[in-house]
């Protein structure tokens, strides 16, 4: 693969976490959400891929071994799909699994045994994105299976020009994050997320402590998103989508975009919070302080600031308190702080607080500023 893949974490949209496998996950729900993408302005924001996942094949291989996309669900077949969604000038994503059949129970073959013809397959459709699923392994390594595909999507793409992000979908058994970034370009470090704050919860503390091994050209994968479904309130999405962007993670829109409300969208397109998560220096947060259910997560920004994160876990409000020296800035005679969801920019010549709701985060970016004076020097 091309060396410039994801030199920030992937963005877009994926319909696992809205449709599963039901029926309304099809063509026409697929285009539509690429429409949304464009007229809600969802891509000046950065959102680029668009992404099938599991089920979008008929449960077996035609005669000659190809994958038969189902007829209800896609009519006209991928490549009308792929096409409509690269005439808007956005990418296209298609998932399959390391194993003889994918996950769900509906399900389809997975690519084991069959990695070079799917992936020229793929290829000739105009795939830019492939998420490549752990289910119904037939206990074959891991390494082989995940190497396989990489190779034939190497292939394949040589062919046509067109590079492919390879997303490792191996929910972190095998520690991902210690050879991910050699096969792929993101790698899921845990089972699959709930709509539901417990899971959230569970996800971003398994995800935190791996901090090390994200960077430019592969990332840690906490999974999609959550935003926008229904089992969490906004104050608790507002966290989520937070937490996802202060760990650098992949921010795949995982609602039905087509009927999702005002908040929803004020959410995810937050530019700020999206360019703290995209920033170049691809650092992703670390823990500075935990006490009580008081958290303070940091993120390192290429122009010197800090991306701050003060995180209430707890269901009452409390005050979280911490410092521009324990977030590690420079000295400095004063420092910019802006709040990333109210949108208020204020200054401090050292402190840090916010009173924080019950589940709820205080996003902070805190620069150090240089002067005091604009006077000229004498
Ligand atoms: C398991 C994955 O972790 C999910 O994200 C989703 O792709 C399902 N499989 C599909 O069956």
């Amino acid at each position: 693969q091309p060396g410039d893949l994801a030199l920030t974490p992937p963005m877009g949209f994926n319909n696992w976490n809205s449709t599963h496998c039901r029926t309304e996950f099809n063509a026409a729900m697929i285009k539509g959400i690429a429409d949304i993408i464009i007229a809600k302005g969802l891509r000046d924001v950065g959102y680029e891929y668009v992404n099938l996942d599991d089920c979008w094949a008929m449960p077996e291989r035609d005669a000659a071994g190809k994958l038969v996309p189902d007829p209800v669900r896609f009519p006209h077949g991928i490549k009308e799909v792929a096409d409509h969604i690269h005439a808007k000038g956005l990418k296209f994503g298609l998932y399959s699994s390391a194993g003889t059949r994918t996950c769900d129970s509906v399900g389809m073959p997975g690519g084991m045994g069959h990695e070079y013809s799917d992936a020229r397959q793929f290829a000739e459709w105009g795939v830019d994105y492939l998420k490549y699923d752990n289910c119904n392994n037939q206990g074959v390594d891991y390494m082989l299976r995940f190497t396989a595909m990489r190779d034939a999507l190497k292939a394949a793409s040589a062919k046509t020009g067109r590079p492919i992000l390879y997303s490792l979908c191996e929910w972190g058994s095998y520690r991902p994050w210690r050879w991910g970034r050699e096969i792929g370009q993101i790698w899921r470090t845990t089972r699959d997320i709930k709509d539901n704050w417990a899971s959230m919860l569970s996800i971003m503390k398994h995800n935190l402590p791996l901090a090390k091994y994200a960077g430019p050209g592969g990332w840690n994968d906490p999974d999609m998103l959550e935003v926008g479904n229904g089992g969490m309130t906004d104050t608790e999405y507002r966290t989520h989508f937070s937490m996802w962007a202060v760990m650098a993670a992949p921010l795949l829109i995982g609602t039905d975009l087509r009927v999702a409300t005002s908040k929803t969208f004020a959410i995810l397109s937050n530019k700020e919070v999206v360019a703290v998560d995209q920033d170049r220096l691809g650092k992703q947060g670390i823990v500075v302080a935990e006490e009580d259910g008081r958290w303070v997560v940091v993120k390192q920004l290429a122009d010197g600031s800090r991306a701050v994160a003060l995180f209430n876990e707890t269901g009452t409000p409390r005050r979280i308190v911490s410092s521009t020296k324990a977030i590690g800035l420079p000295s400095a005679p004063r420092y910019r702080v802006r709040d990333l969801w109210q949108r208020t920019t204020r200054h401090t010549v050292g402190a840090l607080a916010a009173t924080v709701p019950g589940h709820g985060t205080v996003l902070l970016q805190v620069t150090p500023e240089r002067e005091f004076s604009r006077s000229p020097r004498p």
